[in-house]
């Protein structure tokens, strides 16, 4: 586990020690098969129109249900700051809600900074959205699949598990 001394640290660590001890792949865009592309231009699409006046940190996600289907998100901030929600959750908690037996397969995540350019380095879920996605697979008893999209690449994680080891689940309860 890495400890940082100053948050700064993490603008002089690598994209590739960042994900150092996960396991992902990268990519160019160009490499990614159409139906990724198409993902990820949604992402991007949505994270323009996000509401995030006060971080002004826009971040779209797009997700691809079992049967094709996309939806959308954007991060929804608010003056009142813990009432605003990620991206990832905005567009989870919609395909939950208006489709609830259809499975997700995929999320692509992509933020854009304050110059509205997509960030240099992939941004990955916060750690409430990780909860939020790992509990949506095993809802499906599947796996979710994670595009995280950077200005040069895209970081794959084949399965959202690996990235939240002793969950807190419904076998707690
Ligand atoms: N945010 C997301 O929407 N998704 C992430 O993966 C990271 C953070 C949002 C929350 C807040 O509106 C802004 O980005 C700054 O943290």
């Amino acid at each position: 586990m890495r400890i940082f001394g100053l948050t700064d640290d993490v603008n002089f660590i690598a994209m590739e020690d960042l994900f150092a001890g996960f396991k992902y792949k990268k990519h160019k865009i160009t490499e990614l098969t159409d139906k990724d592309k198409e993902l990820i231009t949604a992402a991007k699409m949505v994270a323009k129109d996000a509401y995030a006046p006060y971080s002004g940190f826009k971040v779209g996600a797009a997700v691809r249900l079992v049967n094709d289907k996309i939806l959308t998100g954007s991060n929804q901030e608010n003056a009142a700051y813990p009432s605003g929600l990620c991206a990832e959750r905005v567009a989870l908690f919609y395909c939950g809600a208006n489709y609830p037996e259809i499975p997700v397969k995929d999320i692509a995540i992509v933020a854009l900074g304050k110059s509205n350019i997509i960030t240099d380095k992939p941004v990955p879920p916060c750690g409430a959205c990780r909860q939020v996605i790992v509990e949506t697979a095993g809802r499906f008893k599947q796996t979710i699949r994670l595009l995280l999209v950077g200005k040069e690449s895209v970081i794959e994680i084949k399965d959202a598990n690996d990235l939240l080891p002793l969950l807190f689940d419904t076998s707690y309860l």
